[in-house]
């Protein structure tokens, strides 16, 4: 079974109407393991051996958190910034994650047409992301298709709990690993192509 690493990136997880639901769904998975970057590090002084150490036992990281300002909220990037280090992630001989599956699972407060290019925000979600997955890219990961969940004011409290029964299954489907990989890495979103994932 594949070993997924979640690194949760939100500032006020007490405050939290999504997030927090959505990792509470995944609490009691086995195989999980839920870094609360925030909780860990609220200084932003993060220990880099101590995350390169989870990295290497993970096989699947997630980046969830709540888009901010059309990225992740700022621990994330100081995350990458220390963390993935030349010739450790990448350059010369830096392959400590190459090969491990990398995705984001985020929410968002625009809605799903105001993710298009004629709508509000102007530019689709992966465009958006690009930098994360470039990063990927670079670091020799596959980099999959995002778990999004859009317009998060308009959601009812059974609605997001229907979201995060959906994010479930998503990291149950990562755990197996007999997925489609091309799919996933080609589509925009997960959300709309879970069931076509799994191999037949
Ligand atoms: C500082 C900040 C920046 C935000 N930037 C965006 C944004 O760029 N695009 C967007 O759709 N929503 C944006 N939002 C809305 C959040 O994505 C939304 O409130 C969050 O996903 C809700 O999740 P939560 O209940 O777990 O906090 C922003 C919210 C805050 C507080």
């Amino acid at each position: 079974m594949k070993k997924i690493l979640i690194l949760m990136a939100h500032p006020t997880l007490e405050r939290s109407r999504i997030q927090s639901v959505l990792i509470n769904e995944i609490r009691d998975l086995p195989g999980v393991q839920i870094h609360d970057l925030y909780e860990a590090y609220p200084d932003l002084d993060i220990n880099v051996e101590y995350e390169k150490c989870i990295l290497n036992r993970a096989d699947v990281i997630i980046f969830q958190h709540p888009f901010y300002w059309y990225s992740a909220p700022a621990i994330l990037k100081q995350w990458m910034d220390l963390v993935l280090e030349y010739r450790w992630a990448y350059g010369p001989g830096g392959l400590a994650l190459s090969g491990k599956w990398c995705l984001n699972a985020i929410s968002t407060g625009g809605s799903h047409g105001a993710y298009r290019e004629d709508g509000h925000n102007r530019f689709p979600i992966r465009t958006l992301l690009t930098p994360f997955d470039q990063t990927a890219h670079l670091c020799k990961m596959h980099y999959l298709a995002p778990f999004v969940i859009h317009s998060v004011n308009h959601l009812r409290s059974e609605d997001i709990k229907a979201k995060a029964r959906e994010y479930r299954l998503v990291i149950q489907m990562l755990q197996i690993g007999d997925l489609d990989l091309e799919l996933w890495k080609s589509a925009d979103y997960i959300n709309p192509i879970i069931e076509q994932l799994i191999q037949p």
